[in-house]
C-alpha cells in the first residue's frame, strides 16, 4: 500500500499540468492575440487556426430598433422557437421586448444525418410554432436565424458553413449557405411565408442581448455546449471587408485556438483522449479543454486513470467509468455545489457501481475542480487577449466594457463564474470589465440584427427608388440625342429662338499657324474672370508665351448695374496692364464673353439673355463690346484695341485647333454647357461670308426650354430651376453643369433627410444653404481613392455630420447626378458631330473636340462616362477630345490675332 502521503503526491503529479499559472495564461493570451491577428489579416487568414469571421453586424443596439420577428436558435443545448416583439424606444433600455418561445428537442439521430433532414426539422418546428401561437400564415414574417457554427458570411443573411463542431456532424452541407438550406427546407415544408433576414452566431446574439440593456456591451461569450467569442473589432483591421470606418463584429471561432499546435505544450494526454475520441478529431482543441461537452469527460478520464493505477477505489473500476459520457458536466457542476459538493460526489460515483472512500470523493472531487478551474483560467486568458487588443485599437489607459455571456457551463456551475471574473481582472488590473449574463438567451440580439437589417433594406429601396429617375436608358439618350439633333437644325433655320439659338461668331477658319504677336486676351463668364498675355512665335504648336492673372467677380457685381461690371472689369484690365508693366501698349485684344450674344461681325456682340449666375441690369439687348469700350473710356487711363469678342466655347475650339487640326467642335463643361461647331456655311441663314465654313455658337444650353425633356426632368430639377436666376430658361445646362449639379444633389439631399433615410433625419441649416456643394465638393466626394472617411470629413467641412451609411448615400447621389449629366453631354456630343459627318456626306468621321471646364477637368468620372456615350451614340465617328490646357483666352487671341494680320 502506497502511504497516504505517496498518493497525494501522485495525485497532484497527474493533475499539475492542468493547473495553469499566472504567467502560463499571461503566455496563452499573447499566443491568442497573434492567432487573433493571423486571421484577420487577408494573407494569412486561410492558414489561421482561429478564423476572425467578419459578421456584418456593425454597430451595437442603439435603442431605435424595432419590429416582430420569428427567430430560431440551433446550435447550443436546445433548438428554440420564438416570436421576438421589439418597440422602439428612444434610446437605450426605453424600449422594450416580448418574447415567446418553444423548445423542440432534436431527435439524436437527426444530429449526424443528412443536413437538409434536419433542416427540414426546423421548418416543420417553426411551422408547429405559427400554428400553436395562432400567428398568421398568409402574412410574411421576417426572421432573425441563429446559428452557432462557424461561418463564412459574405452578407448578413448568408453564411457558408466551414464545420461543423460541438454534437453536429452532418452530411451535404459543408461549405453551402445555410440560409440557403433553411429557405429550401422552408420552402418544402410549405405553407408559411418567411424572409430570413439576418443569421448570426450565438455570440453575436448574446452581446446584442446585452447590449440592449448596456450599450457598454461589446464582447459576446459562451461557455456552454461549445465556446467561443465576438467583439467588436475597428473596421480596418478587417482585411476581409472592404472599407476603414466604424467597427465590425467578429465572431473568433475560439475554440479552434491549438487546432494548429499553439496549444501543444499545454495539452495533457487526457485533453488527446478526448479529442482522439470526438465528433471531430483534431480540431477545437481549445473548445475541448473549455466547454461543456468536454468537462465531464476530461474528468471522467482523469479519475478512470486514477483509479487504473490504484490511486482511487482502491484500484477498482467500474463499466460504468469505463464508459463514455457516463460523467457530465452537469455533474461536475454538481460535486462543486459549496456546501452538498462532496455528497453529491459521492451519489454520483455510487451511481456509477463504484463505492468510494471520504478520501475517494474528496480526491474527485478535487479532479473535478482543478479541471473547470482550468476551464475559466483559459477563457480569462483568452478573453483578456480580446480586451488587450480592443484597450490597444482604441488606445485607451483604461478600458471600460461590459462582456455578455451565455452557455449552461456560465449558467450552471457554481464557482465558474466568480473565477472567471477574478482572473480577468487580475490579468488586465487597469481595466473595468463587468459581466452581464444573458438571461433571455440569444434571440432577443439576433431579432435586434434582424431589426437594423430591416431598416438598412428598407432604407436602401427607397434610396434606390429616388434616384431611379436620374438612371438613363439608351432608348432615353437616344431620345435626347435626336432632339438635340432636330433644335440645332430649326436653330440654324431661325425657329426655335426660344431654345438653342445656333449664333453665328464669325469666325470662319481654325488656326493655320500664321498667327504672330502679342495680344490681350479678357476671359468673363467661367468661375473667375482672366486677364492673359498671349505671344505667338513662329509657327502653330510653337512657343505660345502666356501669362495671365485672375480676379474674382464678387457675387453683387455679377448681379448689380452693367455700369458697375463693366467698370469693374475695366479696373481689373487696368491692374493686369500695371502688373505687365504695359499701360501704355495699346494692345489688341480678344475679348471672351461666355453668353449668348447676336454677332453681326466678330467685334460686335450683342448679349440676348444672362445665364448661369449673371444678372447685371442693363445689358440685355446692348452691344458688350461697346459696354466694355465705354467703360474703359471713363476710367481714362489706357487703351484696348477690342478686335473681337468670342464665346468660351469658340475661344476654346480655336485654341485647341491650335495643338490638333482636326479640333473642329469646341464643349464646355463648367460652371455652364454648350457647345460650338464649324457648320457648313450653305446650312447658315445669318451669313455674309463667301467661306466654306463657319464655327457656330450653338447655346445648346437652352435644349428644353420648351418643354421638349420634361420626361427626364425630375421634381429635383424642377425645384433647382424655380430656385435659379433663370426659371424656365437653360434646361438643359440645368442638368448637366457645375452650377447646378451641386443643387440637385442638394435638393435630393434634403428629400432623403426629410423622409428620415439621412443624416438621422436632422435637415440642418448647412443642408438648407443653397450652393453648399460646389463642383469642386462633388469631385472629391466621387473620388475613387477617397476613403469614407475622407468623404465624411468633406462633408463635415460643408457642415453635415454624416455617419459611415450617410456617407456612402451622398455619395451614390452625386454619382446618380454626376453620371446623367455626363451622359445628357455625350448625348448632345453625338447629336453634333453626326450632324458635321453628314454635313460632309461622310461615312466615318474623326474629329476631335476641344474641351474645357472644371466639371469636365476635375470630375474622377465625367469625362469617361461622357466619353462611353458618346461612342455608343454616334458610332460611325472617332471623336477624340482635347483638353484646352490654357484656356479660351488664348483662342480669342489666335482669332484677334488673324484680325489684325487682315487689317
Ligand atoms: C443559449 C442561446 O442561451 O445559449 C444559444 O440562446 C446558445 O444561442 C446557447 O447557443 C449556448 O449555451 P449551451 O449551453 O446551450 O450550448
Ligand atoms: C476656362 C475658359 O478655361 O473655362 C473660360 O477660359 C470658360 O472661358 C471656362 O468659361 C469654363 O469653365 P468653368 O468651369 O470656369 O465654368
Ligand atoms: C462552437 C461553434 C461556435 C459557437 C460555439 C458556442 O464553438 O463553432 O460557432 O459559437 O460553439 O455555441
Ligand atoms: C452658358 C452660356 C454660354 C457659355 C456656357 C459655358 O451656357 O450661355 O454662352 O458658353 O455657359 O460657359
Amino acid at each position: 500500500m502506497l502511504s497516504a502521503f505517496l498518493k497525494k503526491k501522485k495525485k497532484d503529479l497527474f493533475l499539475y499540468a492542468m493547473r495553469l499559472h499566472d504567467d502560463q495564461l499571461e503566455d496563452i493570451s499573447a499566443r491568442f492575440q497573434a492567432e487573433m491577428k493571423k486571421g484577420l489579416s487577408a494573407e494569412s487568414n486561410a492558414a489561421a487556426a482561429v478564423k476572425m469571421l467578419p459578421t456584418h453586424v456593425r454597430s451595437t443596439p442603439d435603442g431605435s430598433e424595432r419590429g416582430q420577428f420569428l427567430a430560431l436558435d440551433l446550435g447550443g443545448s436546445k433548438f428554440k422557437v420564438l416570436q421576438v416583439k421589439v418597440r422602439e424606444g428612444m434610446g437605450i433600455r426605453k424600449g422594450g421586448v416580448e418574447m415567446e418561445e418553444k423548445i423542440y428537442p432534436i431527435p439524436k439521430e437527426l444530429l449526424i444525418g443528412r443536413g437538409t433532414e434536419l433542416f427540414d426539422h426546423v421548418s416543420e418546428s417553426l411551422k408547429d410554432f405559427l400554428q400553436e401561437k395562432n400567428i398568421n400564415l398568409e402574412k410574411t414574417h421576417p426572421l432573425a436565424f441563429t446559428f452557432s457554427f462557424p461561418c463564412e458570411q459574405p452578407t448578413l443573411n448568408q453564411g457558408l458553413l466551414l464545420s461543423w463542431s460541438k454534437n453536429f456532424r452532418l452530411r451535404g452541407l459543408q461549405g453551402k449557405d445555410v440560409v440557403q438550406s433553411l429557405k429550401g427546407a422552408i420552402e418544402r415544408t410549405g405553407g408559411m411565408n418567411v424572409d430570413v433576414l439576418s443569421m448570426v452566431n450565438d455570440t453575436v446574439a448574446t452581446m446584442m442581448t446585452c447590449g440592449f440593456d448596456d450599450q457598454r456591451c461589446e464582447v459576446g461569450l459562451i461557455i456552454g455546449t461549445g465556446t467561443n467569442a465576438c467583439y467588436m473589432e475597428a473596421l480596418r483591421h478587417v482585411d476581409l471587408v472592404e472599407g476603414d470606418e466604424g467597427q465590425m463584429c467578429v465572431n473568433t471561432e475560439w475554440g479552434g485556438f491549438g487546432d494548429d499546435g499553439a496549444l501543444n505544450e499545454y495539452i495533457t494526454e487526457f485533453d488527446r483522449d478526448v479529442d482522439a475520441a470526438s465528433n471531430n478529431p483534431g480540431k477545437q482543441i481549445f473548445e475541448k479543454m473549455v466547454s461543456g461537452m468536454y468537462l465531464g469527460e476530461l474528468v471522467r478520464l482523469v479519475v478512470l486513470k486514477m483509479a487504473k493505477v490504484g490511486l482511487l477505489f482502491d484500484g477498482f473500476v467500474s463499466d460504468a467509468l469505463r464508459t463514455k459520457g457516463k460523467i457530465t458536466t452537469a455533474n461536475v457542476a454538481a460535486m462543486e455545489e459549496y456546501k452538498t459538493g462532496l455528497k453529491n460526489t459521492r451519489d454520483i460515483l455510487t451511481g456509477l457501481g463504484l463505492t468510494p472512500s471520504q478520501d475517494d470523493c474528496i480526491a474527485v472531487q478535487h479532479v473535478s475542480t482543478i479541471v473547470s478551474f482550468r476551464s475559466s483560467n483559459l477563457v480569462a486568458a483568452c478573453l483578456s487577449a480580446i480586451l488587450t487588443r480592443i484597450k490597444k485599437n482604441r488606445s485607451l489607459r483604461t478600458l471600460t466594457i461590459t462582456v455578455g455571456v451565455d452557455g449552461t457551463v456560465y449558467k450552471t456551475h457554481p464557482q465558474y463564474p466568480k473565477r472567471l471574473h477574478k482572473v480577468v481582472r487580475r490579468l488586465l488590473p487597469e481595466s473595468h470589465v463587468r459581466f452581464v449574463l444573458s438571461d433571455s438567451g440569444s434571440s432577443k440580439g439576433a431579432a435586434l440584427v434582424a431589426a437594423v437589417a430591416q431598416r438598412l433594406a428598407s432604407r436602401r429601396k427607397q434610396v434606390d427608388e429616388t434616384l431611379f429617375p436620374f438612371q438613363m436608358s439608351q432608348e432615353q439618350l437616344h431620345l435626347v440625342k435626336s432632339r438635340m439633333r432636330a433644335d440645332l437644325e430649326a436653330g440654324l433655320k431661325n425657329k426655335n429662338p426660344s431654345t438653342i439659338k445656333m449664333l453665328p461668331s464669325f469666325v470662319y477658319h481654325t488656326p493655320d499657324g500664321t498667327e504672330r504677336g502679342k495680344y490681350l486676351a479678357l476671359d468673363l463668364g467661367g468661375t473667375n474672370f482672366r486677364a492673359l498675355l498671349v505671344n505667338f512665335k513662329k509657327g502653330l504648336h510653337q512657343n505660345t508665351r502666356l501669362y495671365h492673372k485672375i480676379y474674382t467677380v464678387p457675387m453683387e457685381i455679377m448681379q448689380g448695374t452693367g455700369e458697375e461690371l463693366f467698370d469693374h472689369l475695366a479696373q481689373c484690365v487696368s491692374d493686369f496692364l500695371d502688373y505687365m508693366g504695359m499701360k501704355n501698349a495699346h494692345l489688341p485684344a480678344g475679348f471672351t464673353f461666355s453668353f449668348p450674344c447676336e454677332q453681326t461681325a466678330i467685334d460686335t456682340g450683342t448679349l440676348l439673355t444672362w445665364t448661369k449666375g449673371f444678372k447685371a441690369t442693363d445689358c440685355e439687348g446692348h452691344d458688350v463690346v461697346n459696354m466694355l469700350r465705354e467703360a474703359i473710356k471713363r476710367r481714362n487711363e489706357f487703351d484696348l484695341d477690342i478686335a473681337a469678342v468670342v464665346n468660351d466655347t469658340v475661344g476654346t475650339m480655336m485654341s485647341c485647333a491650335y495643338e490638333d487640326p482636326e479640333c473642329e467642335v469646341g464643349l464646355i463643361a463648367g460652371t455652364g454647357t454648350n457647345v460650338c461647331y464649324m457648320e457648313d456655311v450653305r446650312n447658315i441663314e445669318k451669313r455674309d461670308a463667301d467661306a466654306q465654313r463657319m464655327c457656330i455658337n450653338t447655346e445648346w444650353g437652352g435644349l428644353g426650354d420648351d418643354g421638349s425633356l420634361n420626361d427626364i426632368i425630375t421634381p429635383y430639377d424642377a425645384e433647382v430651376d424655380q430656385n435659379s436666376l433663370h426659371p424656365g430658361k437653360q434646361r438643359f445646362e440645368k442638368l448637366t453643369s457645375g452650377m447646378y449639379l451641386g443643387e440637385i444633389v442638394r435638393q435630393v439631399l434634403l428629400d432623403l433627410t426629410r423622409g428620415g433615410l439621412l443624416f438621422r433625419g436632422h435637415v440642418t441649416e448647412a443642408l438648407k444653404t443653397p450652393g453648399i456643394f460646389e463642383t469642386k465638393y462633388l469631385s472629391q466626394i466621387e473620388s475613387d481613392r477617397l476613403a469614407l472617411l475622407q468623404v465624411r470629413s468633406i462633408l463635415q467641412q460643408l457642415g453635415l455630420d454624416s455617419n459611415c451609411d450617410d456617407s456612402i448615400i451622398v455619395k451614390e447621389v452625386c454619382g446618380a447626378v454626376s453620371r446623367r449629366a455626363a451622359q445628357l453631354v455625350g448625348a448632345g456630343i453625338a447629336a453634333v458631330v453626326d450632324k458635321i459627318r453628314e454635313n460632309r456626306g461622310l461615312e466615318h468621321l474623326n474629329i476631335t473636340v476641344g474641351v474645357d471646364g472644371a466639371l469636365y477637368k476635375l470630375h474622377p468620372h465625367f469625362s469617361r462616362v461622357l466619353h462611353d456615350t458618346a461612342k455608343v451614340l454616334a458610332p460611325l465617328c472617332n471623336v477624340s477630345f482635347l483638353p484646352s490646357e490654357e484656356g479660351s483666352g488664348k483662342g480669342a487671341a489666335l482669332i484677334t490675332a488673324v484680325m489684325e494680320t487682315k487689317n
